[in-house]
């Protein structure tokens, strides 16, 4: 069983970082576990001219959205943590989900992603109110539910501000950790 661990944030040694460690040593007995980082694919923005309704494909030449993609049909078990930047999942994430256009089935034809895995969502934030983390996290399990991926456990952390306040929150990343390794 594979997992796939994304920070849907382009800092590679920050908070979010910190908090996918602790995921994958969490999960690790149960799946191989692939982390990365969306700051590591160059990923053009959608132009929104909506030939992948027609085709299924997308009209700008192939980028970061081909190899992130392929990941996420390999994976059995799919982990996005995202930071709030201005209470909103990073552009640069949100620029991939824009581009997973052709797989939406909110249109045919569509592609699809093998089926059968199980989508998690993780959201963190410096404010304390978790409403702004929640609404990350329906964010990331609406991009799922279009994909065809239930989610299956939802992760808010407030008063994150950066790596060192992760260790405060170790009780509550276990708990999630439980969601995912299906205890
Ligand atoms: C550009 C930017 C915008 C941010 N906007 C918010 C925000 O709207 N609300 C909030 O609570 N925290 C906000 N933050 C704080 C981050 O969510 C928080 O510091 C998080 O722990 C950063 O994770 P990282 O270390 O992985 O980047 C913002 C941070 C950045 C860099």
């Amino acid at each position: 069983m594979k997992a796939l661990l994304v920070n849907c944030g382009p800092v590679r040694d920050g908070a979010t970082a910190e908090i996918i460690r602790m995921i994958a040593a969490s999960v690790s007995a149960k799946y191989t576990v692939k982390s990365v980082c969306i700051g590591d694919y160059a990923i053009r923005f959608c132009t929104g001219c909506r030939s992948c309704h027609e085709t299924a494909e997308c009209a700008l030449p192939p980028d970061g959205v081909t190899a992130l993609m392929a990941e996420i049909a390999a994976a059995d078990a799919v982990i996005c943590v995202s930071p709030s930047y201005w209470a909103e999942i990073p552009a640069q994430f949100k620029a991939f989900i824009d581009r997973c256009t052709p797989w939406s089935n909110t249109h045919e034809p569509h592609r699809t992603v093998p089926g059968g895995k199980r989508g998690y969502a993780a959201a963190l934030r410096t404010g304390l109110n978790p409403a702004e983390c929640e609404r990350i996290t329906g964010s990331l399990a609406h991009f799922y539910g279009h994909l065809g991926i239930p989610c299956c456990g939802r992760l808010c952390l407030t008063g994150v501000e950066n790596k060192a306040d992760v260790s405060g929150k170790t009780d509550e990343i276990l708990r999630f950790c439980e969601k995912i390794n299906g205890e």
